[in-house]
């Protein structure tokens, strides 16, 4: 009688008093309550992000970490985060033991299904027999000695096209230092995994030049859309934040075309890797068994426990001795895209704004490079070369201190633990904030100054320099990203002064998944007549 004279609006209403009252009795009744901010339900602490971390969650943490210390909670996504910033906290998630408790970097998400990476890839993979499958022949690959020789001739290669460029701009021209380096990486991570050219430095030095300096473009061997496949990707990381920090609700309304876009991306990056490997799987069955075949990432992964097999180190266990199927390749090869652009790219403008602006470390890191390679001209880099770099590599290590590309470091417990002192339940969703832990001065003497000589004294205290993360689930990237770091510094050092167009501006980050440097305005200056 009561229900039959309420009308859809009264319904409604009772649907969210008792949906409101059951979040906020979780809310109140839940685990171990930490110091954060009240969240709203739906939305968790949305408007605070918004609002207070203009849009970024990890400016929200900051925050937070200042008012509450080292452990406080965030709601986002649908989901609590107990946020912990001390290395003793973490030190079992820290464990590289792959049959620790916390393998997985996010748990079940539901948004992730939709998308299609809950069970696929490295990354964001909470699937653990894919996803050690997939790190188990990323790292053969990234590990074996041929494929970072390779990396190694590659990067000169195209750095004397990216030389030519800037040589052309001319001194008096700013240029934006961020897009040259997203160009160039992009560059060399799709040559050395994909083995294909995208060609991306001439058309972007064409669009900044005048008429009269422009060049002929040539379109890539594959056809037109590998050459968009940079921006999809790019795209594609960004949709990632999309469907970690939007609700599915507010997704499916509100935002529903930004959700549809996203999914469609997804496939057309699918599409397009499937196409590629294809290609390439047709022209190593047509290359003669006695011609050489190049050996990028997709080519050695074509070819793994095959009669072509170009890696010689034989796999162990059953699972990795077959050859790999079309899913099983697209999926490795999307995370070395995916993981080393952005990344590297935003890394490499952090040093270079840290040495204009420490015009002492420059030098030191000048005579560094002067007395390993010398003042020959056209001497080839070697990994023994790179492996000297002990200063070099110091000053990355410090930025990546200050700007680490990485803040958080997501873990899901999966089973009930004992962290920081409280009993969790499995599933608890914790992260890691590196960024706190980078700049704590328990563990950092003077942590916001820039001085890489606290790298070439000490090494860190255990786990208070997490870059790349750590444990199981640390970065399989790392080596080759050193690598590149070290080569590229040298080449652009070696040949160029840059100087910042203005010197008294912070750098330009903007956090999407990673801190990425979206502008870096700088001139450059060759070092010798030319
Ligand atoms: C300066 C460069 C780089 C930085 C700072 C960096 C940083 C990171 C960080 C912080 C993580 C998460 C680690 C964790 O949760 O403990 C990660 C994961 C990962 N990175 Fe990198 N990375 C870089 C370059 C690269 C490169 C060049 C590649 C590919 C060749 C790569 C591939 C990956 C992959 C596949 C993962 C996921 C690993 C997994 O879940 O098992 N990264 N990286």
């Amino acid at each position: 009688m009561i229900l039959t004279s309420l009308g859809v609006s009264d319904v409604i209403g009772i649907i969210i008093f008792f949906y409101v009252a059951k979040f906020y009795y979780e809310y109140f009744t839940r685990p171990n309550p930490l110091p954060g901010s009240i969240p709203l339900p739906i939305i968790g602490n949305l408007l605070g992000i918004i609002y207070y971390g203009r849009g970024d969650f990890t400016v929200w943490y900051k925050i937070l970490h200042q008012r509450h210390g080292d452990i406080f909670e965030s709601y986002m996504g649908g989901f609590r985060r107990v946020i912990i910033s001390r290395p003793d906290y973490i030190e079992k998630m820290m464990s590289p033991s792959t049959k620790n408790d916390y393998t997985l970097r996010v748990g079940n998400i539901p948004a992730f299904d939709e998308l299609g990476i809950s069970k696929s890839g490295m990354t964001l993979n909470s699937h653990i027999p894919t996803w050690k499958f997939n790190r188990g022949f990323f790292t053969k690959v990234i590990l074996a000695p041929n494929f970072s020789k390779g990396i190694v001739n590659l990067i000169p290669t195209i750095y004397d096209e990216l030389d030519k460029y800037w040589k052309e701009i001319g001194e008096d021209v700013p240029i934006d230092f961020s897009i040259w380096m997203h160009k160039f990486m992009t560059e060399i991570v799709f040559q050395a995994f994909v083995g294909l050219r995208v060609n991306g430095l001439k058309p972007y030095f064409n669009s900044i030049v005048e008429s009269s300096k422009k060049k002929p473009t040539e379109t890539n061997p594959i056809d037109k859309e590998i050459e968009d496949f940079p921006d999809i990707t790019k795209e594609g990381l960004d949709n990632i934040g999309f469907f970690l920090t939007i609700p599915s609700l507010v997704r499916h309304t509100i935002l529903r075309k930004k959700n549809i876009a996203a999914l469609k991306n997804r496939k057309q990056t699918f599409d397009i890797l499937t196409k590629v490997i294809e290609t390439r799987r047709k022209e190593i069955k047509e290359t003669s068994i006695d011609d050489k075949l190049r050996q990028d990432m997709l080519t050695l992964l074509i070819t793994m426990n095959t009669e072509r097999e170009l890696i010689d180190q034989k796999s162990v266990d059953e699972e990795h001795s077959k050859p790999l199927n079309n899913d099983q390749i697209h999926q490795i090869i999307l995370e070395a895209i995916s993981g080393g652009i952005e990344t590297s790219a935003s890394t490499l403008c952090t040093m270079v704004y840290y040495l204009a602006h420490y015009p002492d470390v420059l030098t030191r890191l000048r005579q560094e490079l002067d007395t390993i390679f010398g003042f020959e001209k056209d001497r080839q880099i070697t990994v023994e070369d790179l492996s000297k770099m002990h200063y070099t590599e110091a000053v990355f290590n410090e930025c990546t201190r200050l700007v680490n590309p990485s803040k958080t470091l997501p873990r899901v417990s999966t089973t009930k633990d004992i962290i920081a002192g409280y009993e969790w339940p499995a599933n608890t969703l914790f992260e890691i904030y590196s960024d706190g832990i980078h700049r704590n001065p328990a563990f950092w003497k003077d942590p916001h100054k820039f001085n890489p000589d606290r790298f070439m004294e000490t090494e860190p205290l255990r786990n208070t320099y997490l870059p790349f993360g750590g444990g199981a689930r640390s970065c399989p990237g790392r080596k080759i990203a050193i690598l590149e770091m070290k080569c590229l510094i040298f080449l652009i050092y070696r040949n160029f002064d840059i100087t910042l167009v203005d010197m008294d501006a912070p750098m330009n980050l903007e956090y999407k998944f990673i801190n990425m440097c979206t502008e870096l305005k700088v001139k450059v200056r060759p070092r010798f007549p030319q």
